[in-house]
């Protein structure tokens, strides 16, 4: 269908599963074992209702805010998600270009098809981007990717910790792995790649699983960049990362991609919330929470909002947006979250997202009994 006729982030979806080859569909849409997890991550969106406010004049709405520093223009980023060539020959790039376009923040993942350096020369000056780290066994690489990245002006590490060994997505593994260009770049250091396993499995080898916390302190001694941790989903370990002093958690369990039946990063927030208010000020100028999985409207990043998240990730939502439409889809996806955005606001009774606290939504359902 024209784009015109795409109304929401689930029509994308819809128009991927159509047209997208078997191999790109299966990577993008696969989940780990049953795929509970992912079904989850929307099911629980569903658990949590507004208690909106009237007659406060919400004739202006601003929805823009500040992640990590950087201004965004909405308070959702681009989430990393690999091998954005399966969809669409621009790859990662149609991201970029609507990225800054519209003002708003990609995080770059290190097994982009795209190089590193193509997505950044596709930015437009200044314009903010974050990366997501995947911890290569030789740390040299690692730290040369990571200075690297800085010096190139990305504002953010996001280092994935929710996978020291790539979960289980049996519809990918079905498919076998043909490099046929639209694969990662090969990180040097990098050659035991297993091709007879799905793509994810064929691509991920050179992670490291020995990675812990005794490694922060390193990272925190090789780039200036504010430290974030994609992948949290305990109080403990919530904790131990305001301890360990990185600048953020990333609330989320991959996208449903890694540990099936690990809760999801919504259910997750209210309890981690209450951990972090019990070690210090909240909300922390200094440690933003962040949520993603299942998120495909703003009233998902709404109630996300309300909860105590800094912002939200969308990795599927974009993905599907330019499979199909390349830019232009990830631009009519961002405009349609920046509409829905201004009405939701409206008809919750705020201006500005300062405005939201837990008082704007009912959460009580959110654990299913
Ligand atoms: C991902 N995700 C991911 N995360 C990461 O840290 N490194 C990566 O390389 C990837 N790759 C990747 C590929 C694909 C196809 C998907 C769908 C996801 C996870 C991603 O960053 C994010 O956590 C989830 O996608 C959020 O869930 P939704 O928005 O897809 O429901």
């Amino acid at each position: 269908p024209p784009l015109d006729e795409i109304l929401n982030l689930h029509d994308f979806e819809a128009v991927a599963r159509a047209t997208l080859p078997d191999k790109a569909w299966a990577y993008y849409s696969s989940a780990s074992d049953d795929e509970i997890a992912i079904r989850e991550n929307r099911a629980a969106y569903q658990r949590v209702w507004f208690l909106p406010r009237i007659l406060r004049d919400v004739t202006s709405v601003d929805w823009s805010t500040t992640i990590l520093g950087q201004r965004s223009s909405l308070p959702v980023y681009i989430s990393a998600t690999a091998l954005g060539k399966l969809g669409h020959p621009d790859g990662e790039l149609n991201l970029t270009r609507a990225a800054g376009k519209h003002g708003i923040i990609q995080m770059i993942p290190t097994l982009a098809s795209c190089s590193f350096d193509e997505i950044v020369d596709a930015a437009q000056p200044k314009q903010p981007l974050f990366l997501q780290l995947y911890v290569n066994r030789d740390r040299e690489v690692t730290k040369k990717y990571v200075q690297h990245a800085e010096r190139r002006g990305v504002s953010g590490l996001f280092i994935t910790v929710d996978a020291p060994q790539l979960g289980r997505r049996e519809k990918d593994m079905r498919m076998k792995f043909v490099d046929d260009g639209a694969g990662a770049k090969v990180q040097e250091g990098q050659s035991d790649v297993k091709k007879d396993q799905g793509i994810a499995r064929a691509i991920s080898s050179f992670i490291d699983p020995s990675l812990a916390w005794e490694d922060i302190p390193w990272f925190r001694s090789i780039t200036k960049m504010p430290i974030v941790l994609k992948g949290v989903a305990s109080p403990h370990d919530a904790i131990l990362a305001l301890e360990a002093g990185v600048q953020g958690i990333v609330l989320s369990n991959h996208g449903g991609r890694q540990l099936d039946n690990a809760r999801s990063g919504l259910e997750n927030l209210v309890d981690i919330v209450a951990a972090l208010k019990t070690r210090g000020p909240w909300p922390n100028p200094n440690f933003s929470v962040f949520v993603d999985g299942g998120v495909r409207r703003a009233s998902d990043v709404l109630k996300a909002l309300a909860l105590g998240a800094s912002a939200v990730g969308i990795g599927r939502g974009f993905l599907y947006a330019f499979s199909s439409y390349g830019q232009e889809g990830v631009e009519k996806a961002i405009e349609i979250l920046r509409d829905e955005f201004e009405m939701g606001m409206r008809l919750l009774g705020i201006t500005s997202l300062k405005e939201l606290g837990p008082e704007f939504v009912d959460a009580s359902a959110l654990h299913a009994k």
